[in-house]
């Protein structure tokens, strides 16, 4: 018999749910075509109409059932999308995989194709998410507290309100979004209904806070609207308290234009003037780029974090604008300080020499560091390496972020512990992970490998030539995924 079945979820993005249901189907033999998933929410059967339930009479008891071990995430990730037949290929993939376990393997299949596309788009938009949210500071019986309110595109607030309670544990804070909202008490989250825009606060210290940061890193001669546009939806604009202020700045710097000397460089002083204004405010300056043009200029102004008041000048990346393919390094060493580009010290040499005999043009790909200034402990003449701290990582992610959105690669590969730590944003053990394909958040797939400075310090010749054998194979992989991955 091949009657319909029909399945009703509870929850839009619940990978437990899914799942049981998921079993009880595979152990019933009812075949994907045959199924319908609805949501308890909506009247509409995504299905069709009038089929038995699948729970009633079936059971998945002594059921052992084998996916890869990428299915369980991507299939989460798949889940938070808002696309209705997120269900079904789901289960149409599951069905699949079960008989093919390689399947999710042929990134040109149609179904792994389509999850990907939806995985990667929910990533994006949870990514967004961290990047602008901006909070809003409310006094409340209870005492200070914190709430912001966002837009998502899909059902992402369970999968990314934990960065913020990792990031913001010690204030209390909501996060409310049309569909859902998440509570930080200082100790857990929950989790709760979505709101109305007009119930969140607006207007306050915080707020100005936005602003004022926003204006002092204001460079009126990179204001490109368009650009700006698409790169971020004017939908989050509106939550951005710094946005207010582009109009004023604008035109401010249109007047001191016109009153400046021809060819006089362009200058930061009207929203300097502006912050000087406001007391009490920081006035340290991040641009956001959004070409490597752009980024290279606003590099150099960085002062995130102390390591720019010893080194001669921030290193930036370079190679190819759109390469396949990004190299991710720790930082800057000694000759590269002086030099201002990345790779061209010993542990370069080391790289370069690999890439060639991994049969890697060096023009095609990405290379750039995960911190951008040269950390070093000065001895007699000499200026010894000092490896970035967990801190000086994070904040320099800020960076690194942004070539990787700009250059959009189809595979990172992070050379060795920190920039596995950027690039993947948790820390890792090279060796236990080297091999490994993670799935980012930014779209691309992250692979680490060893540094090259660790195969110049292997005091065992054989180990050495043994390690540089795999570093190649490392980067031949990486080379071979990021030609295979669909962009
Ligand atoms: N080591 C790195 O990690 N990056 C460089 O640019 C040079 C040495």
């Amino acid at each position: 018999m091949t009657a319909p079945v029909s399945v009703t979820l509870e929850n839009v993005a619940s990978y437990s749910e899914w799942r049981t249901a998921a079993r009880r189907l595979l152990a019933a033999g009812v075949a994907p075509e045959r199924v319908g998933f609805r949501l308890a929410s909506t009247s509409a059967d995504l299905f069709g109409s009038g089929p038995a339930d699948v729970a009633a009479g079936t059971s998945n008891k002594g059921q052992v059932i084998r996916v890869p071990k990428e299915f369980p995430a991507l299939a989460r990730d798949v889940l938070c999308h808002n696309d209705d037949s997120r269900f079904a290929l789901l289960y149409r993939l599951l069905w699949r995989v079960k008989d093919v376990p390689q399947l999710l393997d042929n990134r040109a299949d149609v179904d792994v194709y389509a999850a990907r596309r939806l995985a990667k788009s929910v990533r994006r938009d949870s990514h967004k998410m961290k990047a602008f949210v901006r909070f809003r500071r409310v006094e409340s019986d209870a005492g200070e507290a914190f709430v912001a309110w966002f837009e998502p595109e899909h059902h992402i607030v369970e999968r990314t309100a934990p960065f913020f309670s990792r990031r913001f544990s010690g204030m209390r804070w909501s996060i409310v979004t049309p569909a859902r909202s998440a509570h930080w008490d200082g100790h857990a989250l929950t989790y709760g209904d979505g709101a109305n825009r007009r119930d969140c606060p607006d207007g306050d210290a915080l707020e100005n806070y936005w602003r004022v940061y926003y204006s002092s890193i204001f460079n009126p001669a990179r204001l490109k609207l368009n650009a700006m546009r698409s790169e971020m939806p004017v939908k989050y604009w509106r939550n951005l308290p710094e946005s207010r202020l582009i109009p004023e700045l604008s035109r401010s710097a249109q007047r001191a234009q016109r009153a400046a000397p021809a060819g006089a460089a362009p200058c930061l002083v009207t929203a300097q003037k502006l912050v000087a204004e406001q007391p009490g405010m920081v006035t340290q300056t991040m641009a956001e780029p959004k070409t490597l043009p752009d980024l290279t200029t606003s590099l150099q102004q960085c002062a995130r974090c102390e390591l720019c008041e010893t080194a001669t000048a921030a290193v930036p990346g370079e190679g190819a604008a759109d390469a396949r393919l990004m190299l991710v390094g720790e930082q800057p060493g000694d000759e590269e300080d002086l030099v201002g580009r990345p790779f061209v010290g010993p542990a370069g040499k080391v790289l370069l020499e690999a890439l060639q005999e991994a049969g890697i043009e060096r023009e095609s790909v990405y290379l750039t560091n995960a911190v951008k200034h040269f950390k070093f402990k000065p001895r007699g003449k000499r200026r010894i390496h000092q490896r970035p701290n967990a801190t000086e990582i994070e904040t320099c992610r800020w960076w690194l972020d942004f070539e990787r959105d700009i250059v959009a690669p189809r595979v990172t590969l992070a050379l060795g512990a920190t920039a596995a730590r950027a690039t993947l944003g948790h820390p890792v053990k090279v060796m236990d992970v080297r091999g490994q394909a993670f799935t980012s958040d930014t779209g691309d797939v992250v692979l680490v490998t060893v540094h090259p400075s660790y195969l110049l310090r292997l005091p065992d010749r054989a180990a050495a030539h043994e390690q540089r054998l795999q570093f190649i194979d490392d980067l031949r992989r990486a080379e071979a995924l990021a030609t295979s991955v669909p962009a």
